[in-house]
């Protein structure tokens, strides 16, 4: 889990990938033919092949706070970078990309379960704003400040939500003995803030297949909603979600990569969420794509939980989708 635990812990919100994107780029640069940095932050990695253009995709980034004012006495007002969400930053700590440090809290007038952050700001420890200003400006941005824990049996940390993702696609690429399309594997960007990466990467690639990897809710905790995934059982095959619905082609070609792949796997059909395949698949002329879904309990809070035999199991279905070619799912 070193390696997860290394992309997790980086900051690395959505259009500051900078980071991310070198400890990427260092873990693969001798798995692909070519490797670049497009416009947008994406990092596109090329191992050339035979056959069909297949695209395997997660998102590098992860949400955050952007500081959008500094008042007189030091404390910062910040807006959303991504989907946060109020309740599970109250009293969470944050940590800027230089390494300041700070707690967040909010209005006190206010009942903290009708709170939004409008009403909420970040406490860096400064005491007026001439000192807040000298570590902290305008537009920078933050992340959860987490640690990393794993058990044998479950992981938690922040930013699972893609890291788990980046990371399974490097152990797959690592993992897979041959690689059966012309292969593209990419690391996107600005995901959280609306597939944005993955829009630009997609129209450049032009994929004939693609399949990105990303987490998914689970309904396994105390009452909680009735949905299908649970930790411990497998990777999902994504049907659908509130940005796609599963191409018949992508769907065949990823169960029986599933079937081949000798993992336990889940089928998931939600209405929420959204993931870069929301965005890849009306790039171009339409390209048919699918999901494979991490199941993780507390995604987009400090602590999101995983399982490690999902994530290998994940790892063992990424490697077969590389080895497997998409071409006679595509001609029929
Ligand atoms: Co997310
Ligand atoms: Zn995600």
């Amino acid at each position: 889990m070193e390696l997860l635990k290394k992309l997790a812990l980086c900051t690395s919100p959505s259009g500051r990938e900078d980071g991310i994107r070198e400890i990427i780029k260092e873990e693969v640069k001798e798995c692909f033919d070519e490797i670049y940095t497009d416009a947008l932050g994406n990092l596109i990695c090329h191992k050339k092949g035979n056959g069909k253009k297949l695209m395997l995709c997660a998102h590098m980034d992860e949400i955050g706070f952007v500081v959008t004012y500094i008042d007189n006495s030091g404390f910062l007002r910040f807006g959303n970078v991504g989907g946060i969400l109020a309740y599970n930053s109250i009293n969470s700590r944050v940590v800027f990309e230089n390494g300041t440090v700070g707690t967040i809290s909010y209005e006190n007038k206010e009942n903290p379960s009708n709170i939004n952050l409008s009403k909420m700001y970040i406490d860096i420890g400064a005491t007026s704003r001439e000192d807040a200003e000298k570590k902290v400006k305008i537009g920078d941005m933050a992340v959860y400040h987490s640690q990393f824990y794993e058990n044998g049996n479950r992981a938690i940390s922040k930013a699972l939500d893609d890291r788990a993702g980046c990371a399974i696609l490097i152990e797959a690429v690592k993992k897979a003995e041959k690689s059966a399309n012309d292969l593209f594997v990419v690391f996107t960007s600005q995901e959280e803030v609306g597939l944005r990466g993955a829009k630009v990467a997609s129209n450049s690639v032009e994929p004939d297949m693609a399949v990105s990897v990303d987490v998914s809710n689970v309904g396994d905790t105390p009452a909680s909603l009735e949905l299908n995934l649970k930790l411990g059982e497998g990777p999902a095959v994504k049907m659908k979600d509130s940005s796609y619905i599963i191409h018949p082609s992508a769907r065949r070609y990823m169960l029986d990569c599933a079937k081949n792949a000798n993992i336990k796997f889940q089928l998931e059909a939600s209405s929420y969420g959204g993931t870069d395949t929301g965005a890849i698949h009306l790039s171009g002329n339409g390209v048919p794509a699918g999901t494979i879904s991490i199941p993780t309990r507390y995604i987009h809070s400090a602590n999101e939980v995983i399982d490690i035999a999902d994530y290998k199991a994940s790892v063992e279905l990424v490697k077969t989708v590389i080895e497997t070619s998409a071409e006679e799912y595509l001609q029929a």
